[in-house]
């Protein structure tokens, strides 16, 4: 390593101390590793390709129309908040579609990102209260927890100042809005239509205590309901999955408590039953999964990092 004279006299003083250090060390003869990107991602000017197409250099333009609170919500969610990087869609060559498919839903490390905009399944439309409860404690009464992937920028977002977090809140609620939203209440769980009964089993054993829908005490931490869930009214039931399967070790904030994990408890063939139970008592209004047991053998396989 070699410094120049006009470097170090134009430092700062710690800075001067360490590289008189470094100056003191012999040095030593290492090889640059060979690039080990995947095809076409090692080669430079294929990835300039790609962002002359895809890449936005653009700084952000205020929307004279709107508030300055929702363009504050816009900027962060689609700037620094990267929330497109999990919620959009990609395109063939893996760039975030934009226009009606922007922030309508992706995937991460196995985990379904849902919908923010109108094509929400969330049973109970998101409110801008909602957002802000859910984004910044990583729960909200009315939707339920933010675990996986999710966790981690919940957990950044409860450290972020409260007024950012309810712009980013206003912004993310004008998008539910202005497509339609899914303006229905939630229909109150009613009783089991389908005939699992080895499912309804083993919810009672197993989850109900924790999971009362508010009829019981809440043991510890929080208690979830899941008529509300985004993920048991999703069209893919493999976030349920993962949560059975692999419970939550990493609350996204200290008070939600610990989800645990089924995996060894409980066979591929009784968490699929139990999933078929739980989306035909609590998502009468929707149809019943066709590859649960699919989901249930994937989530196991691929335990995922969250
Ligand atoms: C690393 C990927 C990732 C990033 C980045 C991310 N999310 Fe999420 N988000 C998820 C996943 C996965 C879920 C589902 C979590 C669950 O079901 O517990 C989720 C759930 C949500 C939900 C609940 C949706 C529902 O209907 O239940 C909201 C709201 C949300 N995210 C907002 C945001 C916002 C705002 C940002 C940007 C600040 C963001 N997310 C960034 C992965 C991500
Ligand atoms: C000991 C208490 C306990 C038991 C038993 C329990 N859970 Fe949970 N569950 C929790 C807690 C606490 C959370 C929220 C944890 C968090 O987010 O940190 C949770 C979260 C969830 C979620 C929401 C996940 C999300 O990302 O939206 C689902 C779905 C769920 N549990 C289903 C079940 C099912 C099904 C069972 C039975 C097999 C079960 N739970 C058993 C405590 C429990």
């Amino acid at each position: 390593m070699r410094t120049s004279k006009a470097a170090v006299s134009a430092a700062t003083p710690d800075m001067q101390a360490l590289y008189a250090y470094m100056m003191t060390q012999q040095p030593v003869r290492s090889e640059t590793p060979a690039n080990t990107m995947r095809f076409p991602f090692n080669l430079r000017p294929m990835m300039a390709g790609w962002n002359t197409l895809f890449l936005n250099r653009e700084t952000y333009k205020p929307d004279p129309q709107k508030t300055a609170e929702w363009n504050r919500g816009n900027y962060l969610v689609n700037g620094l908040g990267h929330c497109a990087a999990c919620h959009s869609p990609r395109n063939a060559l893996g760039a975030e579609k934009l226009g009606e498919a922007f922030l309508a839903g992706g995937t991460v490390d196995g985990w379904e990102a849902p919908a923010l905009n109108g094509l929400s399944k969330a049973p109970k439309p998101w409110t801008e209260d909602d957002l802000f409860t859910y984004l910044r404690t990583g729960f909200s009464q009315r939707h339920g927890v933010a675990a996986g992937p999710m966790a981690a920028v919940v957990h950044e977002l409860s450290t972020v100042p409260e007024a950012d977090v309810r712009a980013m809140a206003v912004y993310l609620a004008s998008l539910g809005s202005e497509v339609g939203g899914d303006a229905v209440e939630a229909p109150a769980a009613t009783p089991a239509p389908v005939s699992s009964a080895n499912g309804e089993r083993i919810f009672n054993g197993a989850c109900q205590a924790c999971h009362s829908d508010g009829e019981g005490p809440t043991l510890f931490g929080v208690s979830p309901s899941m008529a509300v869930n985004s993920n048991v009214h999703s069209d893919s039931p493999d976030n349920l999955a993962r949560v059975i399967l692999h419970g939550i070790q990493n609350p996204a904030t200290r008070d939600l408590g610990y989800m645990p994990a089924f995996r060894d408890s409980l066979s591929d063939r009784q968490i699929a039953d139990l999933m078929a139970y739980l989306r035909g008592r609590f998502a009468p209004d929707k149809a019943a999964w066709t590859d649960v047991a699919n989901a249930v053998t994937r989530a196991r396989a691929n335990p995922g990092t969250h």
